[in-house]
């Protein structure tokens, strides 16, 4: 069948939309040249917040309506189990997050006229992840940069969050799968990898990742520090990000890892939430807004340019004015470099979802505009002290906003543009400049979300 598959929601999402296409050229399907073309659309469902979910289910209801045969996988359809038909009558299969490897099989049931399927099992080894050689070999993209699933679900159970739920308790893959893993896409031309988890330094803590005995040349006893390590020896392998992260993760070790290994980048995304202690609490993160910020501290102390990201939610139930001041200060002394701020929607199942959603949908909004604002200003104030540095950029390929000019991220995850002159003889003719490659660029100018540079 020729299929498509839309994703929503985020990089785990998107890797496991990977892995269904790499499930589904195996099993003999072929992707469409695009929707228009295809007979099966599979739609990869996020649930983090209503909206997300909704658009997800609209989708779906808009390719049913087009007469395609429809399948929807992931957070929405665990969190919404057997309902989902009552939404979607029409819906030919519905698989949760941990059973995408199942969906070929499924497709047989159809093609033999059974219709609305529901999988929604919490398989522990989930199927479909380590299942298939050519899932395992990394059927991503084919670029030069790929994602890495290490650790499944999430034990964190943060009150506003749905993603326990419906991702199912942690799993850490073995080391040594992921490092063979990594192997074959360093085969394949990738330089950089993106190693994923909802809460990626718990890697190793609820199973183990490392079987005893195997050896240990960097003697790093903590699980998640000791990949790195490992895959920081890879050759090919040029560059490793990994998200997300919790302060509780940034040890002495992890640190000693950003010392000793430089292929590991200077960037973390480290969700804060809130910077008042009384929300913190209630939300059950764990951390004061003191140890917070000493993470930071930690962090920038290695190295000042340490690039430093965040998610913050907006009007979460009780929020006060003095909250959100705590939020803001705190966003300014951790410097952060970007921020993605997120109005509170209530998820049913979550605690706080018994709570009384009592900041009204003007004051979210209102919030998220002056947090927006104070990025932009500080995004402009960091990025200025970066004017006349020379970074090492990954070209990604034309920018998107303007095709003559190319774009690449340092290790910082920052985004660099270059000018490639009018016919893009910069990229052409001066040393064959392609993507995947790197470049030297000197900063000449700076933007609350980009800088621009010359290549030196
Ligand atoms: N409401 C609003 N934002 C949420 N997030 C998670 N759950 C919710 C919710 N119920 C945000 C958090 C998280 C990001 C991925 O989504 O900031 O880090
Ligand atoms: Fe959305 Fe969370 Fe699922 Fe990612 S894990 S797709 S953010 S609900």
């Amino acid at each position: 069948m020729r299929f498509h598959i839309h994703t929503y929601g985020c990089q785990m999402n998107v890797r496991d939309s990977e892995a269904v296409e790499a499930l589904l050229v195996a099993a003999g399907h072929v992707k469409a040249a695009d929707e228009a073309d295809a007979e099966l659309i599979i739609i990869n469902s996020c649930t983090v917040r209503q909206k997300a979910e909704e658009k997800a289910v609209g989708k779906a209801g808009n390719m049913i309506a087009a007469g395609k045969i429809t399948g929807l996988m992931g957070c929405a359809v665990k969190r919404m189990g057997a309902d989902v038909f009552k939404r979607l009558p029409k819906l030919d299969f519905a698989v949760g997050p941990r059973r995408f490897g199942l969906i070929p099989h499924l497709l047989n049931r159809i093609a033999a006229g059974e219709k609305g399927i529901l999988e929604v099992g919490d398989d522990e080894v989930p199927t479909g992840m380590d299942a298939h050689p050519d899932v395992q070999r990394g059927g991503t993209s084919g670029m030069f940069q790929s994602y890495v699933t290490v650790l499944l679900g999430c034990d964190n159970r943060c009150s506003y969050c749905i993603v326990p739920e419906v991702r199912g308790h942690e799993y850490s893959r073995p080391a040594k799968e992921v490092i063979a893993e990594v192997k074959c896409l360093a085969a394949r031309g990738v330089k950089e990898v993106c190693l994923l988890g909802q809460s990626v330094l718990r890697y190793g803590i609820r199973n183990k990742a490392w079987e005893p005995g195997e050896p240990n040349a960097s003697g790093l006893t903590e699980a998640f520090p000791r990949l790195l390590w490992e895959l920081n020896q890879i050759p090919g392998i040029e560059r490793i990000r990994f998200t997300s992260a919790h302060p509780k993760g940034c040890t002495d070790e992890l640190v000693r890892v950003y010392r000793e290994c430089p292929k590991v980048c200077r960037h973390l995304h480290l969700p804060v939430q809130s910077g008042s202690d009384r929300v913190l609490a209630e939300m059950g993160r764990h951390y004061t807004r003191a140890e917070y910020l000493a993470a930071v501290k930690k962090l920038r102390d290695f190295d000042p340019e340490f690039a430093v990201t965040t998610d913050v939610i907006v009007g979460y139930p009780g929020e006060t004015e003095a909250d959100f001041e705590e939020t803001r200060t705190l966003m300014e002394e951790a410097g952060f470099d970007n921020s993605f701020v997120f109005k509170y929607s209530p998820r049913p199942g979550t605690r706080s979802a018994a709570l009384t959603d009592d900041v009204t949908t003007a004051e979210k909004e209102r919030r998220d505009q002056v947090l927006l604002a104070d990025q932009e200003s500080r995004g402009q104030r960091r990025n200025e002290a970066l004017v006349g540095t020379v970074r090492e950029v990954l070209v990604e390929g034309p920018s998107k906003r303007n095709p003559k000019r190319w774009s690449g991220r340092d290790s910082g995850n920052r985004i660099i543009v270059w000018d490639v002159g009018e016919n893009g003889e910069w990229v052409k003719e001066t040393g064959d400049l392609a993507i995947g490659d790197f470049v030297s660029l000197k900063i000449t100018e700076a933007h609350p979300q980009i800088l621009i540079g010359v290549p030196v």
